[in-house]
């Protein structure tokens, strides 16, 4: 067990609004993890986690998750709170698990980053789709080859609502897919670029297209809205050899893999010549077990604590999310200009 650390872990959870209670019930199931307080700003939030969990602590005080009977904490509140309360729970010796996106400048990830290693504490992000079993086989179709050289990737997000008042929609919905893509692809973009709209709160995109540049030539978009009659989670990967289409939305088919594409045909002496062959094989839809993808990070994270592991969405994770919404949104006010990225995963203070 790592030091520091009693046989049950207790986990404290702050911030009890939508996503929160989520957390609250996964850590809660946990064999060898308890919730024994949560922390919230209103109080009609924790009535209705007392009314669920009453042997469950509740304060408006989130400083009473600090005191040394608390292990791990959970910050769920809105990402302008993210950076100060991740922070104050690893100066006093906490493992962190931060919701997505991390915080709202990359600096304030790096520095969390750092914190986390002088005080030889987990901290985590909550890049929940990293634990997605669908996402998780998406990622063995790309990295052993069965689906060729990928050529791009289409990745849309689209919803009417839920309309944030404090964050646009790149903030809001583009961490799934940017976490998603880089972990798919076990890549950095070098280059990123944006465009989009606000029509119903102004100043407050409501709508965005992000086309990101990865080496190998592989280039993504992601389509972002809150501003949209059908709700869509698609990413489709197109390779050399075969296409993957990954549908959220859908309850067990998630995956389908097309054994389709185009080759050219060699030996052709002229232009007249140029001859493609189209081709048209099986549509297979592996099983995907039915496993709750936050069940999975919850468990992950616990286990990250007992046996020192550095988590598979670690602060480095967090910190090259943010680091590419950040450059998204300045390209989003520049008017979709290219914002180059550094091309490597790395921290910099
Ligand atoms: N991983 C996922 O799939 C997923 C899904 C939804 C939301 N999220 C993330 O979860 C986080 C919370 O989102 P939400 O939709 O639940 O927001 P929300 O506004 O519904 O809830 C946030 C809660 O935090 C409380 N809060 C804010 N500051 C606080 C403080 N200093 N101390 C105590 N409580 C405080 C608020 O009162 C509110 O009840 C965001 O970072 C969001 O991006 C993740």
């Amino acid at each position: 067990m790592h030091p520091g650390t009693s046989s049950t872990i207790n986990v404290g959870v702050i911030g009890c609004g939508y996503w929160g209670p989520n957390l609250i019930r996964n850590f809660h199931e946990i064999p060898g993890a308890r919730v024994p307080v949560v922390a919230d700003l209103r109080e009609d939030r924790l009535a209705h986690i007392k009314t669920m969990y009453p042997e469950v602590a509740i304060t408006s005080d989130y400083r009473e998750l600090l005191s040394p009977s608390v292990d791990a904490v959970i910050v769920a509140t809105g990402v302008s709170s993210h950076y100060e309360l991740a922070r104050a729970c690893l100066l006093h010796g906490k493992h962190v698990l931060v919701e997505k996106p991390l915080t709202t400048r990359s600096r304030e990830a790096a520095e969390l980053v750092e914190l986390a290693e002088r005080q030889s504490r987990i901290l985590m992000v909550g890049h929940t789709f990293e634990y997605n079993p669908a996402v998780e086989l998406l990622r063995d179709l790309v990295q052993s080859g069965e689906i060729g050289d990928v050529y791009y990737v289409n990745a849309s997000r689209l919803n009417l609502g839920i309309f944030q008042k404090d964050i646009n929609v790149v903030w809001d919905l583009a961490p799934h897919d940017i976490s998603i893509l880089l972990y798919v692809l076990g890549r950095q973009p070098m280059s990123v670029s944006a465009r989009g709209s606000h029509f119903v709160q102004p100043g407050i995109h409501d709508v965005a297209y992000l086309t990101l540049h990865f080496p190998d030539h592989i280039f993504a978009h992601v389509h972002v809205s809150w501003l949209d009659p059908c709700k869509m989670r698609r990413i489709t990967v197109v390779g050399s050899k075969k296409m993957v289409v990954y549908d959220d939305v859908e309850s067990l088919e998630k995956i389908r893999i097309y054994d389709k594409g185009v080759n050219v045909l060699p030996h052709t002496d002229t232009f007249g010549d140029f001859q493609l062959s189209y081709r048209y094989g099986d549509i297979s839809v592996p099983y995907i077990p039915l496993t709750e993808p936050l069940k999975i990070e919850c468990t992950h994270f616990v286990e990250c604590i007992r046996e020192g592991k550095r988590p598979r969405s670690d602060g480095v994770a967090g910190f090259n999310v943010v680091r590419i919404l950040e450059v998204a949104e300045k390209s989003l006010l520049n008017g979709g200009m290219a914002e180059l990225l550094n091309g490597h995963a790395r921290v910099e203070l």
